[in-house]
């Protein structure tokens, strides 16, 4: 059904204009690949521009502080992204004299690059012939050619891989890579698909299987967690306590003291638990205010929160630095803390 050919014939007129597509600059390329990790196009491209005009170059992010890269990244999610792409930058400035590599498999070492960041950088910036496997892609494929296998699982995956090595054209990889994730994103949508429009619509499998809505097929089913957090502003001789998380989903953000509870309790059994306790014990404090519930959903965990405003002159705490109240909003925080403090006065 000549694929590529009618995949980029489709591209080329029904195309976005996006502004790491008009570039071969292969800083700017993974720039927009990491950012694009888990996130759509719409949400991405603020903080795209925001980057580049921050740090025109490879070396302009890589000498910044890491504080700087995470406040920039606040609000986007996946944390990890932001300090790998930090580190990353160091490493290429310290391993390659600054100039991004060039081959596939110095581009796979990259820390935070995987296999479909190395083929889309790969293909983008030096028209290597790399297939990218993302999720546009593999849905693209199944519902095309019927491939009904698990794509999270191993053996799933290399058969989506293979077939994706197979549809390569000759010679333009970059753009046909753009175009079979841009087919995904605009035409073949997870949810009520532009079938009628399709320019395989006539071979398509899915559509003619009438199986559209249950390709492609995964395994794992998401588990989430839920957890209750309470988060304690305390304010101690007008300062407040926080901590620069070093583990986790926020690592790198600050966060302040909190107590978490594997249930839902009341506020009443907050203040008699062993936890609060140990914290507050041989201190006087006054408790100013208990915020309502906050519910902040992510992909594998469901975190209610709690916000208490505690006034204590006399606490310590060990391992956490004291900031004025006007310069918290200076650090790289979680959306959820910023949302807090952006609608709430602080003592
Ligand atoms: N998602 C991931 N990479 C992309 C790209 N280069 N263009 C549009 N969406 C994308």
């Amino acid at each position: 059904m000549r694929f590529s050919e009618n995949l980029i014939a489709w591209y080329n007129i029904s195309k976005r204009d996006l502004p790491w597509r008009n570039t071969k600059d292969p800083y700017k390329i993974w720039l927009s690949e990491i950012i694009l990790q888990q996130t759509k196009v719409s949400q991405g491209m603020p903080y795209y521009l925001k980057f580049l005009k921050n740090f025109p170059n490879i070396l302009d992010l890589a000498n910044s502080e890491e504080d700087k890269v995470l406040k920039l990244w606040q609000g986007l999610g996946y944390y990890s992204r932001a300090r790998n792409l930090h580190f990353t930058a160091k490493y290429i400035r310290d391993n390659y004299n600054g100039v991004f590599p060039n081959n596939y498999n110095d581009i796979l070492s990259l820390k935070g690059v995987g296999v479909y960041t190395a083929a889309a950088i790969s293909s983008f910036a030096f028209n290597l012939s790399y297939p990218v496997v993302d999720g546009n892609v593999i849905r693209v494929l199944s519902r095309v050619f019927g491939v009904e296998s698990e794509f999270d699982t191993g053996p799933g995956f290399q058969k989506f891989y293979n077939i994706a090595l197979e549809m390569l054209p000759k010679h333009d990889y970059a753009t046909h890579n753009q175009a079979i994730m841009e087919f995904g994103a605009l035409l073949c949508k997870p949810k009520l698909p532009l079938c009628s429009n399709c320019c395989f619509n006539e071979n398509c499998f899915a559509l003619h299987a009438n199986k559209v809505g249950v390709l492609p097929r995964k395994k794992k089913k998401i588990k989430i967690k839920n957890r209750f957090i309470h988060y304690l502003i305390i304010n101690n001789k007008d300062k407040v306590f926080l901590r620069k998380k070093n583990e986790g989903i926020w690592s790198g953000l600050y966060q302040f003291p909190f107590l978490e509870f594997d249930k839902n309790i009341s506020n009443d059994k907050v203040l008699i638990s062993n936890n609060w306790i140990n914290l507050f014990k041989n201190c006087e404090y006054t408790i100013s205010s208990v915020s309502s519930p906050f519910i902040h959903k992510l992909t594998h965990q469901k975190l209610s929160v709690i916000f208490w405003q505690i006034k204590s002159d006399d606490i310590k705490l060990k391992n956490f630095m004291k900031f004025q109240t006007n310069k918290i909003s200076d650090l790289p925080l979680s959306k959820l803390i910023d949302n807090y403090l952006t609608s709430n006065y602080i003592i």
